[in-house]
C-alpha cells in the first residue's frame, strides 16, 4: 500500500512537471511570436528561462501591487547587460548647486492647473521608433523639446533627426550617452536640425553612432535663444510652472529593474528614493501631470505624465506615470527648458 502511494505521488508529480513544462513552452512561444523575437539556438535556453522566472514575477507583483501594474514586453527575456544598453543619460557637466532667482520662476504667483497633458497638444510628435540598444534617450529628449518648441513658435509640425544629434554633436558620446542641455548647445551653434526623413534613426539596428552627414542646406533653421535647468530643485511647483511655460521638460531618472516591466498605473518603488542626486541613467520626457482619484483600495496619488524613447509597445503607448512631489527616480532633480527665438 505505501509504495503504491509513493508510486502514484511520484506519477503525479511528473505529470503536473510535464504539464508546467508544456504550459511555459506555450507561453513561450507566444511571447516570441507577439514580440517578433528570434533567438540563435545558443542563447535560446537562457532567454527562456529569463523570460518563464519574469514572468512569474510579474504575476506576483500584480497580485499584491495596487498602485501600478507590470506586464510582458521587449524586456522580458533580456538580460541586465543587454537591458543596460536601453539607457544612456550621461549628464557631462556637473550641474550648477546654486539656485535660481526669484525672477525666474514662471507663475509662481498664480494658481496653477490641477492637469496639464501634452500628450493631446498638436505640437508633440507621435512617440517615434525605439532607441534599441544605443544609449541615445538624450537625443530623443532634447529633440521632443525642440518640435515642441518650433512648431508652437511656428505652426510647423516638423519631425527632427535624432541620429544627427547621436552622430555629429561634439558635446556628446553618441550611443555611448549623453546632455540634453549640450545637444541644445550644439544645436545653438549649428543653427538648426535636419528633419528625419532627410536624416532617419539607424543607431536602432547598428547599435552604434555612425559618421556625420549634416548639410546645412537641408536644415530647418532653429533659433535656440536660451536653455537652462528648472531651478531651484527638486521643486514640483517650479516644474509644472516651467512645464506651463515652456513646454514638455526632458530630465534624467535613475533606472531600476522594476521599472522595465512598467505597464500601467502610477509607477513607484521604494527603491527608486535615491539619495544621491548624481545617481541617474536615463533622459526622458516630462509632458504633463495630474492626480489620480481615489479608490477604495487606493489613495489620490499625484503624478508627472513621461514620455519614454523604448517604442510604442512598452508603458501606456509609449508613455508612464510616475509618482509626483517624492523625486521619485530623481526625476525632479534634472528637468530642463530650451526657448525658440
Ligand atoms: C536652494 O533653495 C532651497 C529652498 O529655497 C534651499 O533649501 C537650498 O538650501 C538652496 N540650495 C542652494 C545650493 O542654495
Ligand atoms: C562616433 O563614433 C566614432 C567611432 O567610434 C567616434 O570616434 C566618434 O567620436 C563618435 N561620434 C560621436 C558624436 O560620439
Ligand atoms: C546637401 O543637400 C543638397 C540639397 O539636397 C545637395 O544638393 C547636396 O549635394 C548635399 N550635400 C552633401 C554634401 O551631401
Ligand atoms: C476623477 O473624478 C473627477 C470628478 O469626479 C472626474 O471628473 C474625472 O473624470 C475622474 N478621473 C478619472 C481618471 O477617473
Amino acid at each position: 500500500m505505501k509504495l503504491f502511494l509513493v508510486i502514484l505521488f511520484v506519477i503525479v508529480a511528473v505529470v503536473v512537471a510535464k504539464k508546467d513544462d508544456d504550459d511555459d513552452e506555450d507561453l513561450w512561444k507566444s511571447y516570441k511570436s507577439t514580440f517578433g523575437k528570434k533567438h540563435p539556438p545558443e542563447n535560446e535556453i537562457i532567454r527562456k528561462k529569463t523570460f518563464i522566472n519574469r514572468r512569474k514575477d510579474i504575476e506576483k507583483h500584480n497580485r499584491e501591487n495596487k498602485e501600478w501594474k507590470k506586464g510582458l514586453n521587449k524586456f522580458t527575456d533580456m538580460s541586465d547587460e543587454k537591458k543596460k544598453a536601453f539607457r544612456g543619460a550621461k549628464m557631462l557637466k556637473m550641474r550648477e548647486r546654486t539656485n535660481g532667482t526669484a525672477d525666474d520662476l514662471p507663475g509662481l504667483d498664480r494658481a496653477l492647473p490641477s492637469l496639464i497633458d501634452y500628450r493631446r497638444h498638436r505640437c508633440l510628435r507621435p512617440i517615434k521608433i525605439d532607441q534599441g540598444e544605443c544609449g541615445s534617450c538624450w537625443s530623443y529628449a532634447a529633440i521632443t523639446a525642440l518640435e515642441f518648441n518650433t512648431c508652437r513658435k511656428s505652426g510647423a509640425q516638423i519631425s527632427m533627426s535624432e541620429q544627427m544629434l547621436v552622430d555629429c554633436d561634439p558635446n556628446n558620446n553618441g550611443c555611448r550617452g549623453g546632455d540634453y542641455t549640450g545637444a541644445w548647445q550644439y544645436i545653438q551653434e549649428v543653427g538648426g536640425a535636419m528633419k528625419s526623413v532627410d536624416y532617419p534613426y539607424i543607431s536602432r539596428t547598428t547599435l552604434s553612432n555612425g559618421t556625420c552627414r549634416f548639410n546645412n542646406s537641408l536644415k530647418v533653421a532653429i533659433k535656440v535663444s536660451s536653455y537652462g535647468w528648472v531651478m531651484p530643485y527638486p521643486n514640483e511647483n517650479v516644474i509644472r510652472a516651467r512645464l506651463q511655460s515652456d513646454g514638455p521638460l526632458p530630465s534624467s531618472m535613475k533606472v531600476i529593474d522594476s521599472f522595465f516591466d512598467y505597464a500601467s498605473g502610477v509607477y513607484s518603488d521604494p527603491a527608486c528614493i535615491v539619495t544621491d542626486e548624481n545617481s541617474v541613467d536615463h533622459a526622458i520626457v516630462i509632458v504633463g501631470y495630474g492626480t489620480t482619484n481615489a479608490t477604495s483600495t487606493t489613495p489620490a496619488t499625484p503624478y508627472w505624465i513621461v514620455r519614454n524613447s523604448w517604442g510604442i509597445d512598452w508603458g501606456i503607448k509609449g508613455y508612464f506615470l510616475i509618482k509626483r512631489g517624492v523625486n521619485m527616480c530623481n526625476i525632479e532633480s534634472w528637468a530642463a527648458y530650451v526657448k525658440i527665438g
